[in-house]
């Protein structure tokens, strides 16, 4: 599976395959049959999506501004929004949120909100492979922040130093690992940032992915750091809405808004009606709709696991 050579790093080889296996790939060429693609992973849709995605399209024609709507993202959606992170305990205005296509959208925009050409920009590594992709398509530099032991002590020495521009940070259910910072941890970590005034990219994606139901510790913002909290619905909701968004400081959010003009004119309203209707169901403590599914389905890995072992 592994294949080092000196020089060029190592290659992880799928063993029938025979190239090399990327990560996440735009336009994936088939598949051998019968081979199981674990790259990407999608849960189960809401099961009120369809009467939800139903009532949005039957009304849409009534819509006065006859589909115009602001590049921010809906008003009803944004309440949403603020309404979810107000359960959460962060009180949150419409003005400090920007809907975006997706959570990488919105690292997209973060980045190149707070950083310039050529900045250091530290995350985790190991990481969700587009977080780096993100960084080095802005044309920044990505400085790897080695989680492999103590996790939450690596990211708060890395902001500590003062050195990096920016860090972009998975501190809910990290992917790769699934770890999830904690209360002091995320306390820590603002204090550092907000000492050597790093700003502080949250991509909160899998903040919704409790399965376990452990006790949800409060959104990492505060303390005096500029944070950027990068959210998403595509691992709480359903992945097909593509509907992501920053909460961030008022004045953040409008270089925000205003960036975001160059890369698209906002979100489809259909998607944002149904994220809309959804986002009520989101609760505080982030225990998924399908977290039996999850859990029946990490049962069965483990257990497929441990028996190729034996
Ligand atoms: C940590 C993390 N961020 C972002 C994403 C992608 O989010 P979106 O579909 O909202 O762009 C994923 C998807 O797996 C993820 O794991």
């Amino acid at each position: 599976m592994l294949r080092t050579r000196q020089g060029s790093g190592r290659t992880v080889l799928a063993p029938s395959t025979p190239g090399p296996v990327e990560s996440l790939t735009a336009r994936p060429g088939a598949l051998p049959p019968g081979t199981v693609d674990l790259r990407a992973t999608v849960l189960p849709p809401h099961p009120d999506l369809a009467r939800t995605a139903a009532e949005a399209a039957a009304h849409l024609a009534e819509d006065p501004a006859w589909g115009r709507a602001p590049a921010d993202g809906i008003p009803k959606l944004v309440e949403q929004i603020c309404a979810y992170y107000a359960r959460r305990g962060l009180p949150t205005s419409p003005r400090q949120i920007v809907v975006t296509s997706g959570a990488v959208s919105g690292l997209h925009l973060a980045v190149r909100s707070v950083t310039a050409m050529g900045a250091q920009v530290g995350t985790e590594n190991p990481g969700y492979p587009n977080t780096a992709r993100v960084i080095t398509a802005s044309r920044r530099r990505a400085v790897p922040i080695d989680v492999a032991e103590d996790h939450a002590e690596a990211l708060i020495g890395a902001v500590a130093t003062g050195r990096l521009s920016a860090a972009v940070l998975i501190p809910d259910f990290h992917n790769p690992t699934g770890r999830l910072l904690d209360g002091e941890g995320r306390a820590r970590l603002l204090r550092a940032a907000a000492r050597t005034g790093t700003p502080l990219i949250i991509d909160e994606t899998l903040s919704g992915i409790n399965w376990r139901g452990l006790p949800a510790p409060p959104p990492t913002a505060g303390g005096g750091a500029s944070t950027l909290l990068i959210g998403s619905l595509s691992k709480s909701l359903w992945a097909g809405l593509r509907i992501g968004w920053v909460r961030t400081s008022e004045e953040l959010a409008d270089a925000l808004s205003h960036l975001r003009l160059g890369v698209d004119l906002g979100v489809p309203p259909l998607e944002q009606h149904i994220a809309a209707g959804l986002l009520p169901t989101m609760t505080a403590d982030g225990v998924p709709h399908c977290h039996e599914h999850i859990s029946d389905s990490w049962e069965l890995v483990a257990t497929t696991l441990t028996e190729l072992e034996e």
